[in-house]
């Protein structure tokens, strides 16, 4: 059974409980103040009609239905009626005595003109001894006696009471007010069914519908939270779950499409060198190096191949390993400056062979520290400069390499006045087997390895890469770097 039918139910349930309470009760009210169970079909009537008056009142109009009985001739001694009278009064009520068309006796407790006509009709057998009256807006209650004179003519005693007209009005009232009671209660209980449906079963609804959408696959749409209860919280765990999948088959796509990138690239960067030593082998084999020179050429040829292949074997399981965390950095306080010279120096001699004029700008004063893997951080600046030497125009070749610090960070550029990169490589400069080249032709680029070395490198150490470029004016490459603070607790200057 579905909850929307078992609330429906127990809402209806509820209802049906309340009616027979309200019921119940008022058949219960009426038991109480009636002793009857009979007069409960007449239940908005019945109490006045059974006690229209006070019991003291009772009491004065059993005995003039005594004396009616008894000897009604006396009923016509006014003395005595108004003795009746003022007994009475003192109960709020009054007397009326009528014989045949006239009114023998007439109470002037009440004022009331159009009394006479507003009394029942004769009715000798006395099937009705009380019943209720309205003259105008009053509203009373009586207990009438008809009975016969000693010659024959009729006579009636009243007994009247007049009632507060709320209580008439209730009176009056009581079936609307029942109909209208029962109405409130069973829109009411519409009403509270519609709102606990809504803000219950519709996004209950949603989110099977939204579960039924996940199965098939689909996790683009978004679940909007309807309210902010249980079930609203239930709906935002339900998008964060959703976010989640969604993110996680993102990428594990990309991560398809990558590791697909990565064998075809591998296999291409391999292949060419493997082919071009199988080719020259081969022509060794064949005799085709007849010479010593041209067998000196082949072997180089070869050798140079076998060179590239291991370096690019090697940049690969270095950056395999950087990309799976799985190389160690070993950090150590280490200043910045001493460092670059140092490498500068190394460089040099290889830099001035190719005819690049070398500056260092050191814009520090003072020692520069940082928390370094010298290893790795000497591979990122090879594989930088090396880029710079690579990409190099061929007349006046320029690198300037410059050092500088700010509270936080350690700043090394390099700036060289090669082709530089366009505006649409530059931003994938740094990521794996990206080259700018996309032929990929060996003999004007590596692998495309390089930058995403550094790149890791440098995450590694917690810092910053990024590099600006304008085609035909040469490319800068920042390092960034987190400036250390000495034992102190001062920066270094
Ligand atoms: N200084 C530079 N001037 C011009 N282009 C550059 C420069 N540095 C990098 N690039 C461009 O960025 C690409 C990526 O550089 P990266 O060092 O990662 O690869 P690579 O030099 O091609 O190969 P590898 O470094 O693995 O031998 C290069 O192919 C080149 O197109
Ligand atoms: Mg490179």
């Amino acid at each position: 059974m579905s909850i929307r039918i078992k609330m429906l139910l127990s809402f209806t349930g509820m209802l049906v409980i309340s009616l027979l309470f309200i019921l119940l009760t008022a058949s219960l009210y009426t038991i109480a103040a009636t002793g009857d169970l009979q007069s409960f079909r007449d239940i908005y009537k019945v109490h006045y009609q059974i006690n229209p008056l006070t019991e003291q009142g009772e009491t004065i109009f059993q005995e003039m239905k005594f004396t009616a009985k008894s000897d009604p001739d006396e009923l016509q001694d006014k003395v005595l009626l108004r003795e009746y009278d003022m007994k009475l009064r003192a109960e709020k009520s009054g007397l009326y005595v009528r014989r045949e068309d006239s009114p023998i006796f007439e109470s002037r407790t009440f004022h009331q003109p159009g009394l006479g006509q507003a009394l029942p009709a004769y009715d000798l057998n006395n099937n009705q001894i009380r019943s209720t009256f309205n003259i105008g807006e009053r509203f009373y209650a009586y207990a009438k006696f008809d009975f016969q004179y000693s010659d024959g003519e009729r006579g009636s005693i009243f007994v009247i009471r007049e009632r507060s007209p709320f209580a008439e009005l209730t009176r009056k009232l009581l079936p609307v007010m029942s109909l209208l009671l029962i109405g409130v209660l069973i829109i009411a209980n519409l009403l509270l069914f519609r709102w606990i449906t809504r803000s219950f079963i519709q996004p209950l609804h949603q989110l099977r519908s939204s579960a039924e959408q996940i199965k098939n696959g689909n996790l683009s749409f978004k679940l909007e939270p309807s309210s902010n209860d249980e079930v609203g919280q239930l709906s935002e765990a339900f998008e964060s779950m959703r976010n989640q999948l969604q993110r996680s088959n993102e990428l594990r796509q990309q991560d398809e499409i990558n590791r697909r990138e990565l064998i075809s690239n591998i296999s291409h960067d391999l292949r060419t060198p493997i082919t071009n030593i199988k080719g020259y082998i081969e022509g060794i084999r064949d005799g085709v190096a007849n010479t010593p020179e041209k067998m000196d050429t082949y072997v180089n040829i070869i050798h140079s191949k076998a060179v590239s292949m291991d370096k690019l074997v090697d940049e690969l399981f270095l950056y395999s390993k950087l990309d799976l965390n799985q190389e160690p950095f070993v950090f150590s306080p280490v200043d910045l400056v001493d460092f670059m010279e140092d490498s500068i120096e190394e460089l040099r001699y290889d830099l001035e062979d190719k005819g690049v004029g070398l500056e260092w700008h050191n814009r520090t004063s003072g020692s520069v520290l940082s928390a370094v893997d010298l290893d790795k951080l000497k591979r990122t600046i090879v594989n930088i400069v090396d880029n710079a030497l690579k990409y190099m125009n061929d007349d006046d070749k320029r690198l300037r390499i410059t050092l500088e610090t700010n509270q936080e960070w350690n700043t090394i550029t390099f700036q060289d006045n090669g082709k530089g990169i366009s505006e649409e490589d530059l931003p994938h400069i740094f990521e794996r087997f990206y080259r700018a080249e996309h032929s990929r032709n060996s003999s004007t680029g590596g692998s495309g390895l390089g930058l995403a070395i550094a790149h890791q490198i440098v995450a590694g150490h917690g810092g910053l890469i990024w590099a600006e470029s304008k085609l035909g004016e040469g490319t800068s490459i920042h390092i960034q770097l987190k400036r250390l603070i000495d034992e102190r607790g001062k920066k270094h200057d």
